[in-house]
């Protein structure tokens, strides 16, 4: 049996709509960008939303926008996808790294504390496998210390905090929609925000800095250039395939949250395998669970040709320019470390069939009772 690990809810009717975009030769600033844009406002509730080229895209950005420059320090998770630092690395700002909570894999209050210095300007906190980070204390601690919050939301579509979508909490929240994603436009992602200032920023910078768009130019060709910016846009092709996917989201998060289940039905008396308990805030990106036997177990699911992944294998801390450039101190990331050395993220999509699920899960309990 092989068994993907990930598989996008994308079909025939949509596959129809991208080939008709390309044969019309409109590619882009096409109508499918304001659609999808809207949905994404729909889904989220955010007042704005701008699409970029990826979430990397996004995440830089909203670092501009911030105003983080060389001299300042920005808070991200040692446990993290090097795109959270990269984001801040390219403003010429300090990136400094916090440990995560272990098993959430979350940044939490007591880690954000130890890292705070006269210096701190923002965080970036990343809501790991659709997880949501406590909010609540995260954002009224930050209030008093007039720290800017950034959402790293790559993970996270559909996954909400006390009712809110996460996203909704900082100045903005990016969005990936990479192919392992819960939606995915290839490379992809989306800015939200609630303040117009941020809103109309990210907007100009997507586009090189322009100031006016096609619709809005008295003269073809005719605009003015104030700032650098760089070209970070989607294609309406790309767009339109967001589009017919997040329109079917609902009903695609509702099926992750039934396979959550159905893995920890499966696996809730395993010894030696951990994991968090259901959420109805979690959307699922993947089924994260951590075990001592990680590398075993992996070895084990490729001979069977069962997919699964790694989020992540190294913390950002550890990878070489990183280390290099801040001479980190390693010590201080115990319950990253932990993490990244037992976690695997197993396939979560709406085309994965339960006797698919539960032949993960047979494979894991004997694979974890060293049966073969
Ligand atoms: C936590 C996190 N942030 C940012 C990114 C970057 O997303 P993208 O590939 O859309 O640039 C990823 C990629 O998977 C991610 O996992």
């Amino acid at each position: 049996m092989k068994i993907k690990f990930s598989n996008p809810n994308i079909f025939n009717e949509d596959l129809n709509l991208v080939k008709n975009i390309i044969k019309s030769g409109w590619l882009a600033h096409g109508k499918y960008t304001l659609l999808f844009e809207n949905e994404i406002k729909k889904f989220t509730k955010a007042k704005y939303c701008c699409l970029v080229s990826s979430c990397t895209a996004g995440l830089h950005l909203s670092c501009i926008a911030s105003g983080f420059k060389k001299g300042d320090e920005v808070i991200v998770p040692a446990m993290t996808h090097t795109a959270t630092a990269h984001a801040v690395e390219y403003t010429g700002a300090k990136v400094v790294f916090a440990d995560n909570h272990n098993f959430t894999g979350n940044l939490n209050l007591k880690s954000i504390k130890k890292k705070i210095t006269n210096k701190t300007r923002g965080l970036i906190v990343v809501h790991m496998s659709g997880i949501p980070c406590e909010m609540t204390e995260i954002v009224n601690f930050c209030k008093k210390k007039n720290i800017i919050i950034i959402e790293d939301c790559a993970h996270a579509l559909g996954t909400f905090h006390k009712k809110k979508h996460v996203g909704n909490f900082g100045v903005t929240g990016s969005f990936s929609f990479y192919p392992t994603k819960q939606i995915t436009t290839g490379e992809g992602g989306a800015v939200v925000t609630n303040d117009l200032k941020f809103y109309k920023k990210i907007k100009k910078l997507k586009g090189f800095g322009i100031d006016k768009d096609i619709k809005d130019r008295k003269k073809q060709g005719e605009y003015d250039v104030k700032d650098l910016g760089y070209n970070y846009r989607m294609t309406d092709f790309q767009a339109a395939l967001g589009y017919k996917q997040i329109k079917k989201y609902k009903n695609n998060l509702k099926i992750r949250k039934k396979i959550a289940k159905r893995y920890i039905k499966n696996l809730q008396n395993l010894k030696g395998v951990v994991f968090e308990p259901f959420s109805n805030n979690n959307s699922y990106f993947v089924f994260q669970i951590f075990c001592q036997k990680r590398d075993f177990i992996l070895k084990e699911f490729k001979k069977l040709g069962i997919g699964v992944s790694v989020h992540y294998s190294t913390p950002i801390n550890r990878m070489s320019y990183y280390k290099n450039k801040y001479k980190i101190n390693l010590k201080d990331y115990v319950n990253s470390d932990l993490y990244s050395k037992t976690n695997i993220s197993l396939p979560v999509y709406p085309k994965l069939k339960n006797f698919e699920i539960d032949f993960i899960c047979k494979t894991l309990i004997k694979l974890t009772r060293n049966e073969k």
